[in-house]
């Protein structure tokens, strides 16, 4: 398939210069069509069809695990992004003088369970970036034997800043700390593979880079945790047998052993239908092609930006995320809306995130638009 083709099946790109993935991404044809026929025949069918529900929501598990080089008993489908970090902060055992660690570049939700674990006596210790980078030697100076988690995104929210995630999954293994990942700014976008770059759980949402729906998530516990971590909160999913689970032993519950623990009850099975949809649109394109358009594009963005005189504020470690100062930046997002150029305004700057079918032509168009708008 060539980019205009892929563009033509992404009917947002003809009415929008869309550059906004790192908040929500507009869905592929092929994505709107596996979520008209669930709606059709959750609507036509009712309850007839939902061993095909469980049949997509097992191949869908299936899909993640190819694509995220893990197995598919290790991965949990919940709602969001933050329930995962929930989870994971609320099973994790303490010890007196235990701590966790997180950065002050964190999007809200994962730091709040972290911060929030002073309340069980906790040591909560955050890195402070500096410039909107964190650096491994302040990593190094937080990180002791008594840390018991460390819970860093891979691409930072705001400015894009990439974390050295296999550096810091070695100083996780180094101290035996427990090594939490929020992906969702990367997966999609960028290789992120958990055989490649160990790492104990993480939690993303699939409605940016992976172009899927809101209110379904990945959820990744490692293999050999998953019997030592019960959940913090449990129903008929959980249960070895759920299908059967009449039978159920009332006595002694016998709870799976795979991932599937964590679900608890009835998925989102409009998004697991969308999710599979999503994974199968973005397995036709090679990840190291989709990996090469999106730097090449944030490339193309920091240079054409830059050429103009605005300040970038992205470090060089960074993905598909680029943010720019401007004065007023809402404002400017507000007026480039206006013309049907979507951004976002963050970190007092323009945030930008082309994925792979964008086009170095709409990033040009964006210039352009914010020097009129901003000069
Ligand atoms: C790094 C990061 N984590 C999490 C979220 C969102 O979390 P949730 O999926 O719980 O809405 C965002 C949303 O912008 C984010 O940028």
């Amino acid at each position: 398939m060539n980019l205009d083709d892929i563009r033509a099946r992404i009917p947002a790109s003809r009415q929008y210069v869309y550059l906004n993935h790192a908040a929500c991404a507009p869905l592929p044809v092929d994505v709107q069509a596996a979520q008209k026929e669930y709606v059709e025949e959750r609507a036509l069918h009712g309850d007839v069809v939902y061993e095909q529900w469980i049949e997509k929501t097992e191949a869908t598990r299936r899909l993640v695990a190819d694509f995220i080089g893990g197995h598919p008993e290790e991965i949990a489908f919940l709602k969001n992004t933050s329930e995962g970090i929930n989870l994971v902060a609320t099973m994790l055992p303490f010890a007196e003088n235990d701590n966790v660690v997180t950065t002050d570049l964190e999007f809200p939700s994962n730091f709040l369970p972290w911060y929030d674990l002073q309340r069980k006596g906790v040591e909560f210790r955050v890195v402070k970036s500096r410039n909107h980078v964190l650096e491994l030697a302040d990593f190094e100076k937080a990180i002791d034997d008594n840390t018991r988690c460390v819970a860093v995104s891979h691409v930072e929210f705001a400015t894009g800043f990439k974390n050295d995630i296999t550096a810091l999954s070695k100083l996780c293994s180094d101290h035996h700390a427990y090594f939490f990942v929020d992906p969702i700014q990367s997966m999609g976008a960028l290789p992120f593979n958990v055989r490649e770059t160990p790492m104990d759980f993480f939690s993303s949402a699939c409605y940016k880079w992976l172009m899927s729906e809101l209110g379904i998530s990945i959820f990744y516990i490692k293999r050999d945790l998953i019997d030592h971590f019960h959940p913090s909160y449990i129903g008929w999913f959980s249960l070895k047998d759920y299908l059967d689970y009449e039978k159920f032993n009332r006595e002694h519950p016998e709870i799976t052993t795979t991932a599937r623990k964590f679900e608890c009850g009835n998925l989102n099975f409009y998004g697991v239908c969308t999710l599979h949809a999503s994974l199968q649109f973005l397995n036709q394109f090679s990840s190291t092609w989709v990996e090469e358009r999106v730097m090449n594009l944030a490339a193309h963005v920091i240079d054409a930006v830059s050429e103009k005189g605005f300040e970038v504020q992205t470090p060089s470690d960074h993905a598909g995320i680029v943010n720019f100062k401007v004065k007023n930046p809402g404002q400017v997002v507000e007026a480039l809306k206006a013309r049907n150029i979507i951004v976002s305004s963050r970190a007092g700057g323009i945030r930008v995130s082309a994925h792979f079918w964008n086009t170095c032509e709409e990033v040009d168009r964006l210039v352009e638009a914010v020097e009129d708008i901003c000069c």
